[in-house]
């Protein structure tokens, strides 16, 4: 039996030494292994086999059956990688060094616009913070000075949530009162300015148009120490404004009412496009209202842990809440603010930094 099963060894192996693809290699395994196959024809032959050989026999045959067995998994395993490898050489060649196509995303013309003014504000000491957009009616009025059933709360058309008491924020203001708490026992401990900028989204019922959004941004500031005057206002609304728009601008105040600030104001600046000539950008004005702003008033630095009864007038502070979204528009020339929120890829991709 031995020498039979080495001359079908031989056999196989020269002829699985020819074989190169599936269907030749199924042919020879059938001719090996199926029921009329070489190895069936040595079990055949076993019943002429003395019987104290016959264990030995089969033994041998069934260890030559799964060798076999195992070189034709082999053959099949290096066929499948042999086809895999001739297929990626005729369909992929490429050129690691090439460029790549794959386009890199760009940011948001808000972000940009938000980028630059925090770094500007940082430059000039300011700390940036960042607030829930889903706020309770504490902050987001009472602690602003706008006690409920008072008037003033119509001038924002507000979102409020089933939850009770919570609504989504409708103005950055709704921080102020977080900032002062978090920022008031460094001011009182070592002396340290107040000086933080808190950028957000804000939420509004508002009509949407070109130039109305439900969802638009602002960012707040505020700024609280002994001795801030309205001074230190126009100067660092001043400052910042020549960095964003890279040019000397004129600004100036007009009275405007927030129940928060005490005087407040709306801030306009010299028209940039006709230098205040009059043009139909600011409506033959000369003038853009820009920021609304102002000195921050007493009960919202007493809600804010600042001033206390006794001594009410200690420290003084002025806030502002400018449009982000209005300023992206004016800087980047954007005419429909609905532009920003819809979230065409073109439009978008178009804005870079300076
Ligand atoms: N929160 C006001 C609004 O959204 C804007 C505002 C006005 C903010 C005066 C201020 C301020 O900080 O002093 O309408």
């Amino acid at each position: 039996m031995k020498e039979k099963i080495e001359v079908l060894r031989q056999k196989f192996q020269s002829q699985m030494a020819e074989v190169s693809d599936d269907s030749r290699l199924e042919e020879l395994r059938l001719s090996f292994m199926s029921k009329k196959g070489a190895i069936q024809d040595l079990m055949k032959e076993l019943s002429q086999i003395p019987n104290d050989q016959k264990k030995e026999a089969g033994q041998l045959i069934n260890a030559f059956k799964q060798e076999v067995q195992s070189k034709f998994d082999e053959k099949k395993v290096e066929i499948a990688a042999l086809a895999e490898k001739l297929l990626l050489d005729a369909t992929e060649s490429y050129d690691e060094s090439m460029p790549s196509a794959c386009p890199t995303g760009s940011y948001h013309p808000i972000t940009l616009i938000q980028r630059e003014l925090e770094d500007i504000f940082e430059s000039m000491g300011f700390d940036v913070e960042d607030y829930n957009e889903i706020v309770d009616d504490y902050h987001c009025f009472e602690a602003l000075n706008i006690p409920k059933f008072h008037p003033a709360r119509d001038m924002q058309d507000t979102y409020y949530l089933s939850t009770p008491n919570q609504l989504l924020k409708s103005h950055t203001s709704a921080a102020q009162n977080h900032i002062m708490k978090k920022y008031g026992p460094k001011l009182k401990e070592s002396g340290r300015p107040i000086r933080a900028v808190f950028p957000g989204r804000c939420f509004r019922n508002e009509a949407i148009d070109a130039c109305h959004e439900n969802t638009f941004f602002q960012m707040e500031g505020v700024m609280i120490d002994k001795d801030i005057s309205i001074s230190n206002l126009i100067y660092f609304m001043k400052t910042m404004l020549s960095e964003v728009f890279e040019k000397d601008v004129t600004v100036r105040l007009r009275p405007g009412f927030f129940p928060f600030v005490e005087p407040g104001f709306e801030l306009d600046i010299q028209c940039l496009i006709c230098g205040g000539d009059g043009c139909p950008s600011c409506k033959n004005s000369g003038w853009l209202e820009l920021c609304p702003c102002g000195m921050i008033h007493p009960n919202v630095l007493k809600h804010g842990g600042i001033n206390t009864e006794e001594n009410p007038f200690e420290y003084t502070g002025f806030a502002f809440g400018l449009g982000l979204t209005r300023l992206a528009m004016m800087k980047y020339g954007v005419k429909d603010i609905r532009v920003f929120n819809e979230g065409d890829i073109n439009a978008l991709s178009q804005f870079t930094s300076k």
